[in-house]
């Protein structure tokens, strides 16, 4: 068996194991998804939004990419969030980092990463120089990455609040919360860092005032 023929195998298992449990769960998600929550996390192979939070098809719409970033020119993540603020009108939007995220951690370092690579990772210096005072003072390497994964999350959190998707929410239905977690590779369990409520008051640089 080629290995992503086990994949489509365990597909099967697993439609099986479903209908077995419950004739009807497809059938209810078949036409209509209504999730809660937008989940914005690292594409990282360990950190599976549904798994680690004990959730079902159908309570989680989900955005990953490296190092879990918003940032405001990004048409597929703003495309997610504006699809799942205004169409499937979530309640909550999570930012969920990783301690020992690759991708933070190649960030740290003065190694060229090529094109692509590089231009994504510039965003995680920018964070690591707006905290620089606080990150230069932490000597363990493995523990200022791990702040400046928390740190990270808490200004793409930000990013969030700074765009006029989620303050033309906030406005007009007080919706969604904002929450900044961190999950730990090592024990499985999340750290929730930051919630940001509906309506908390930003920068008023960032504040659009004719939404
Ligand atoms: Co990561």
């Amino acid at each position: 068996m080629m290995p992503f023929e086990r994949l489509l195998l365990e597909n099967k298992a697993w439609a099986a194991e479903k209908v077995g449990e419950d004739p009807l769960f497809f059938k209810r998600l078949e036409n209509i998804q209504q999730p809660d929550f937008l989940w914005i996390g690292c594409s990282d192979s360990r950190v599976p939004a549904n798994e680690i939070t004990g959730t079902q098809p159908g309570e989680i719409f989900v955005h990953r990419n490296v190092a879990n970033l918003v940032i405001n020119t990004d048409v597929n993540l703003l495309s997610v969030l504006d699809y799942a603020v205004n169409h499937l009108k979530v309640k909550h939007v999570i930012v969920c980092g990783h301690y020992g995220c690759g991708g933070v951690k190649a960030a740290t370092t003065n190694h060229d990463y090529k094109y692509l690579l590089n231009m994504w990772l510039r965003n995680i210096k920018d964070v690591y120089r707006l905290h620089r005072e606080e990150l230069d003072a932490i000597h363990e390497p493995d523990e200022r990455t791990n702040r400046l994964v928390e740190l990270n999350v808490v200004e793409q959190l930000k990013n969030l609040a700074k765009t006029s998707i989620i303050q033309r929410a906030w406005k007009q239905e007080n919706r969604p919360d904002l929450h900044g977690w961190v999950y730990g590779l090592k024990n499985g369990i999340i750290n929730p860092l930051l919630d940001i409520k509906a309506n908390t008051s930003l920068d008023p640089l960032y504040e659009y005032d004719d939404l």
